[in-house]
């Protein structure tokens, strides 16, 4: 039977990269690129989804990369991906299919980069997860991730920005709304053609705030040192040795 998480993202797959590629792509650029160029032992991707950040990644280290993948679906494009990279990137790539939690790697990597993911583990997996790094990572390792929301957040809602793709317009519509103590985001993915809809598709996740002091705790606890950021958006911590 299928996990929660492994069926994740069975909707939005199809529509993660064309609605997001080109945004996170740069993104990931700016936040992780540089760290991954000092990376010599190896470095791990945590919730690799399609390889946006992969891509990234394997291109700008000459190390080995682990990438970490749950969802069936996204872990099929990440796949694809990977198929289509020169024969000597291919070889570095070790896809794991297990969430971050159950991943077990023993001093093997001196990056380990969570974009976008940590807010989608709930606490008793997040610290987990802080853990099974903790044991991937050598000593003096580096940490980057972007953090969770601080807080439930008000209700609201926002568009990702239209793509046209051939004759279509690909859009999602996103509202996010606070329910017994998590964020519930729901995706409205649709698609116009000469401006009729032809298709619409929908699927929900649920997102765990965590404030900064107690992921600081948490990292603690797993045997990290909080240190400045390579990047604004992301925070930073090193395994102790
Ligand atoms: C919003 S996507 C981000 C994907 C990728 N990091 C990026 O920035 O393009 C979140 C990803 O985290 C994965 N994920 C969710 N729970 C996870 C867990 N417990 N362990 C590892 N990955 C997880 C999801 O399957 C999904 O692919």
């Amino acid at each position: 039977m299928e996990s929660a998480v492994t069926a994740a993202y069975d909707v939005s797959a199809e529509f993660y990269d064309v609605l997001q590629e080109r945004r996170d792509h740069a993104r990931a650029r700016d936040r992780f690129g540089a760290a991954a160029r000092r990376a010599r032992t190896g470095v791990i991707d945590v919730g690799a989804g399609t390889g946006i950040v992969a891509d990234v990644l394997v291109r700008a280290t000459t190390a080995p990369v682990h990438a970490i993948e749950p969802a069936d679906a996204m872990r099929a494009f990440l796949l694809d991906r990977l198929a289509g990279m020169a024969p000597r990137d291919r070889a570095r790539v070790t896809v794991h299919p297990c969430p971050a939690q159950d991943f077990r790697l023993h001093r093997s990597a001196d990056l380990a980069v969570a974009a976008n993911v940590v807010q989608c583990l709930s606490p008793e997996d997040r610290r987990a997860t802080w853990r099974a790094l903790a044991e991937a990572l050598v000593p003096g390792g580096l940490l980057l991730f972007d953090p969770p929301p601080e807080s439930l957040e008000r209700p609201g809602q926002w568009r990702l920005p239209p793509v046209h793709a051939g004759e279509d317009v690909y859009s999602a519509h996103v509202t996010s709304t606070p329910e017994d103590g998590v964020q519930r985001l729901h995706y409205t993915y649709r698609v116009h053609r000469a401006g009729t809809l032809v298709r619409e598709e929908h699927e929900a996740f649920t997102v765990w705030p965590a404030s900064r002091a107690t992921v600081t705790a948490e990292l603690e606890d797993a045997g990290f040192t909080p240190v400045r950021p390579p990047h604004r958006d992301v925070r930073a911590a090193v395994l102790r040795a």
